[in-house]
């Protein structure tokens, strides 16, 4: 008998310490699922933003698991989503601390975030930038931008009773970027470059499989073809700069070139070119369906257009037929800008950003292990009625007085690896705004045109405008 109660003792000791073991040794990860083998949910992931509704996937799954932070597989990686304002705040502050950038593979193969430009840290690369970002090198732009959309509008929009606005604003924002980072005018040069750049993009999100016709093949390709064409600009502004030559000492450029350090390989010219890359990505689609969102919410709420064309009228009244948008002109713009904001709010033009975790860390009593990957999106803040009541509805008083809650409205993100471009983009897509409303009543041609994510928003139709001069 006695053998038998030291069994049971010995039994129940073991199953105690195996449990109470396995509790302390086990961390409680994020509640969730890791979807199919290899594509994990990138699959669902994509459908939502194709549906344009990719707040579903993440509504979807907060109701299910959490509201905080749940776990899921994109792009065959382990990956914890955050999905509140808090959540927003804790990925904001923990760069370098217990994250770190992260880009899906798609993306640095392409040549997005080349390894050059992926190891930089925030505050390197803010070095680089931050030249031509500062707000005395942006004063300088806005002339510029005002000519080029001046010039745009005048080619491209006035001869026509309709257009089509996303292929439009595609093509203006690719010149102006053309025109500011390396001062190249030359249209042919700008169109070749253009359709190189058009094949890009849509590869960033697809599966990393380069067969030929796939989605990332034809970026592969593409990606070739640019890097290739700037590495030829950079060798002619090499020559330049050696000879003394060089007018271009303001353009990003130039300001690369001669920041870098010439070691007369390959390597240097690549580092460069990879910058130019990266910043023609980063900026080009955010601005051209920035463009895109705001014309289409200027055509369908005639209330709002005018309140934005009585803003702008004031500015232009005050100013000479010829004489061009200065600093003090856009600081005005303050209606116009919370418009803008409204449109970046119900059609943001970045989802978010992926990080990796660099060592296990705690988040609302989950962990997050060391190499797990986290997304943080706009679609788990931008539409949920806990932070923007009525959220479907188009407000931009919301953006009055204090404006929405910390960390609701995160268009550039926040904390030390903020969007280096959110000043640029407030620029160009203010002046264009005034030009547009200062020159055209706008009329939807199909009025409940759908918008899908690919990634960014893109109008299915192309967004077809009718344009009534404004008498
Ligand atoms: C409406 C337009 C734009 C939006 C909504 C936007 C949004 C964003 C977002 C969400 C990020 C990721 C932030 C993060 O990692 O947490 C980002 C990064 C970045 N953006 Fe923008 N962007 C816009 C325009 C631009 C422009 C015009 C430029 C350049 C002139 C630019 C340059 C960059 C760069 C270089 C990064 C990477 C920064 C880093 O990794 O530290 N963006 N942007």
């Amino acid at each position: 008998m006695d053998f038998y109660v030291t069994c049971l003792l010995y039994l129940s000791l073991s199953l105690l310490f195996f449990v109470f073991w396995k509790k302390r040794v086990t961390p409680r990860l994020p509640p969730g699922t890791k979807g199919w083998p290899v594509l994990g949910e990138t699959l669902e992931f994509m459908a939502a933003g194709r549906s344009g509704c990719p707040e579903k996937f993440v509504n979807d799954r907060t109701t299910k698991y959490s509201s905080d932070v749940f776990r899921t597989n994109l792009y065959g990686e382990d990956m914890a989503l955050f999905c509140s304002a808090s959540g927003n705040k804790f990925l904001f502050s923990g760069d370098n601390k217990y994250i770190t950038s992260w880009w899906p593979e798609s993306m640095i193969k392409i040549g997005l975030f080349q390894e050059t430009l992926k190891k930089l840290d925030a505050k390197k690369k803010r070095s680089f930038l931050s030249e031509f970002l500062k707000p005395e090198a942006l004063q300088h732009y806005i002339p510029v931008m005002d000519s080029m959309t001046r010039d745009h509008l005048a080619t491209d929009w006035s001869p026509h009773k309709e257009v089509q606005v996303f292929p439009l604003s595609k093509s203006y924002t690719f010149a102006l970027a053309c025109r500011l980072f390396m001062n190249i005018r030359d249209p042919k040069i700008v169109s070749k470059f253009a359709n190189s750049f058009a094949r890009v993009a849509p590869g960033f999100m697809a599966v990393p499989i380069n067969i030929p016709g796939t989605p990332f093949n034809r970026a592969m390709e593409g990606g070739k073809v640019m890097r290739q064409e700037l590495l030829n600009i950079i060798r002619r502004r090499k020559m330049e700069i050696s000879e003394g030559k060089d007018a271009n000492a303001r353009d990003l450029l130039s300001r690369s070139l001669l920041e870098g350090d010439d070691d007369g390989t390959i390597f240097y010219e690549m580092d460069a070119s990879n910058k130019i890359m990266g910043l023609l990505i980063a900026s080009h689609d955010t601005t051209s369906t920035s463009i895109t969102a705001i014309v289409n919410y200027l055509a369908q709420f005639p209330h709002i257009y005018e309140r934005v064309h009585q803003e702008q009228m004031e500015i232009a009244k005050s100013k000479g037929p010829d004489e061009l948008l200065n600093w003090e002109d856009v600081q005005k713009m303050k209606y116009s800008w919370n418009v803008l904001c409204e449109s970046m709010r119900l059609l943001p033009p970045a989802q978010g950003a992926y990080r990796e975790a660099t060592t296990d860390f705690t988040f609302a009593g989950y962990t997050i292990p060391k190499g797990w990957k986290t997304f943080w999106t706009v679609h788990s803040t931008h539409k949920n009625p806990r932070y923007f009541p009525d959220p479907e509805k188009f407000d931009p008083s919301r953006f009055e007085g204090n404006g929405p809650a910390p960390f609701t409205f995160v268009p550039f993100g926040g904390g030390p690896r903020m969007c280096p471009g959110k000043e640029y983009a407030r620029l160009e897509i203010l002046v264009f705004m005034h030009n547009l409303v200062t020159k055209f009543k706008l009329e939807k041609v199909i009025p409940d045109e759908k918008f899908i994510y690919n990634p960014s928003p893109v109008p299915v139709e192309g967004l077809r405008i009718r344009l009534l001069p404004y008498n």
